[in-house]
């Protein structure tokens, strides 16, 4: 392959793919009651799947890594892949199994997002899967935590590829995010350069604010790394490379509408800035705008005028930041 310029190599994201099978409801369900829902739809779900979309429709060329099973689940999620102009040619696809989906509940009247997920009959991608994937082709891979033992194994080839690069700005920028509160999950912290860690997790560790849980966790990330924790409506805050420390405020949407996947559109929306250039603050900026709107509409697609500045509230264009 010639030499690729930097700016025309993409973003992959390796983790989850499902189908969400989401129910609106004017009041969550009462347990053993049989009720009608206000809508109901199919969406292609899963953290770094999301993460694509959202990277996408803010005009940062992606690819998927992870695992499908063939059959028509996967041709819906296929599809939609294709309409999102998501290069998916690094897929793992299993023999076994059978393609994760999820029954998400959405609920506008409260905000809330129920989800119950089915992901554990199928194999998760390996090492040796992501050892068949041209590293010549990427600028940053994000991992979302999940089979962490195999994802250290890709992030130290990823390391190794970068060791030998000629010059420090070919070099391949490595994210994680580390989202549910589970021990193996924990080495990933050392990392990654961007590494992003939930409230959830944070909570788990006995943190009540974003702040106290980058200053309680700063500890596990390598030196010069940045480490983010979103928290819904407290906004993001970011521990910067020099050790400083970054916030952004929330953009609530004028009305909550869908909170399902504000995380992976947050953390896309912060590497897609960051991908190209700009500082630690305006990406956290950009983030929270960018997940704050998402939260007003169903699914991700209005987030292309994000991309424009044409649904821009409180920052004016997209242009500032
Ligand atoms: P998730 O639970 O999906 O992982 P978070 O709750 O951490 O996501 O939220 C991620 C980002 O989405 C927050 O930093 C915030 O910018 C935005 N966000 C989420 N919920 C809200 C909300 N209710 N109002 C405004 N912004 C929100
Ligand atoms: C949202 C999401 C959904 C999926 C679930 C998996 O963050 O990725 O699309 O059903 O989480 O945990």
């Amino acid at each position: 392959m010639s030499s690729m310029e930097q700016k025309d190599k993409k973003i992959l994201c390796v983790g989850l793919v499902c189908l969400d099978i989401i129910s609106v409801v004017d009041k969550y369900p009462e347990e053993d009651t049989d009720s009608r829902c206000v809508s109901q739809r199919w969406q292609r779900g899963g953290n770094a799947s999301n993460s694509c979309t959202v990277l996408s429709l803010l005009g940062s060329p992606c690819a998927f890594m992870g695992s499908l099973c063939a059959g028509p689940v996967a041709s819906f999620i296929v599809d939609d892949f294709s309409q999102h102009a998501i290069d998916i040619s690094a897929v793992a696809w299993q023999v076994k199994g059978q393609t994760p989906s999820a029954c998400c509940v959405v609920c506008p009247s409260s905000g809330s997002r129920t989800i119950v997920l089915s992901d554990t009959n199928v194999p998760d991608v390996t090492a040796e899967d992501f050892s068949k994937v041209d590293l010549r082709h990427f600028k940053w891979i994000h991992w979302e935590g999940r089979n962490a033992d195999e994802q250290l194994k890709m992030i130290q080839r990823v390391a190794r590829y970068n060791s030998t690069l000629p010059q420090q700005q070919q070099r391949i920028t490595i994210s994680v995010e580390i989202e549910k509160p589970r021990e193996p999950l924990y080495q990933l912290f050392a990392h990654g350069d961007v590494v992003f860690v939930s409230k959830d997790v944070a909570r788990h560790f006995g943190f009540q604010t974003p702040l106290s849980a980058l200053e309680g966790l700063r500890c596990r990330v390598k030196a010069g790394a940045v480490l983010i924790c979103a928290w819904a409506e407290k906004g993001a805050d970011a521990l910067a490379p020099d050790g400083s420390l970054v916030h952004s405020e929330a953009f609530p949407p004028e009305r909550l509408v869908d909170t399902l996947g504000a995380g992976d559109t947050f953390n896309a929306a912060v590497i897609h800035k960051l991908s190209n250039g700009a500082r630690l603050e305006d990406a956290l900026t950009f983030g929270c705008a960018v997940a704050g709107s998402k939260c007003g509409f169903h699914g991700y697609d209005g987030v292309a005028d994000m991309a424009t500045g044409k649904d821009w509230k409180r920052v004016g264009s997209a242009e500032d930041i």
